[in-house]
């Protein structure tokens, strides 16, 4: 089973973005984790990361046409603005976990609400990078994926 793991605006600057709120991993420090995290429970994995909203909208959908298991998705700012995203989420009839490196409740009012989780069936905020390999073994038992 394959499952993706999709990265919104500005995560591409892991690393050097707010290291007090985002912490000093890297992005590739998080491919990192997530493919030791799939590893685990035999799971194939595509890593995404795209600044625009319709690259975005085009992974979702090529997940649906490569007959993905489910994705793992943090949104960033899209999470509060993009129906389009939502859309494509929920065209793929996937299971969606939605994960905030950030505890964004903490934060101010305008990123409490999220279009994607309408449509996500677990949604993690505040583990920090952590939350991607937590996000992987949550997917993994929704689609019966075991761990090795
Ligand atoms: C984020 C939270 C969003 O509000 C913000 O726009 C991001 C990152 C997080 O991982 O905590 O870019 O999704």
């Amino acid at each position: 089973q394959t499952i993706y793991v999709l990265n919104g605006p500005n995560l591409n600057m892991l690393g050097v973005r707010e290291p007090a709120k985002y912490g000093s991993a890297t992005l590739k420090d998080v491919e990192s984790l997530c493919a030791d995290t799939c590893k685990r429970f035999g799971l194939d994995m595509v890593f995404r990361q795209s600044n625009i909203e319709g690259e975005l909208v085009t992974f979702i959908q090529e997940a649906r046409i490569n007959k993905a298991s489910g994705i793992v998705i943090n949104p960033a700012a899209y999470t509060h603005t993009s129906v389009a995203i939502l859309d494509a989420l929920t065209l793929t009839e996937l299971p969606v976990i939605e994960i905030h490196i950030t505890n964004v409740h903490q934060r101010e009012s305008f990123r409490h609400h999220s279009y994607v989780s309408k449509v996500a069936r677990g949604v993690l905020a505040g583990f920090g990078v952590q939350g991607y390999a937590l996000a992987i073994e949550g997917l993994a038992g929704m689609i019966g994926a075991k761990e090795r």
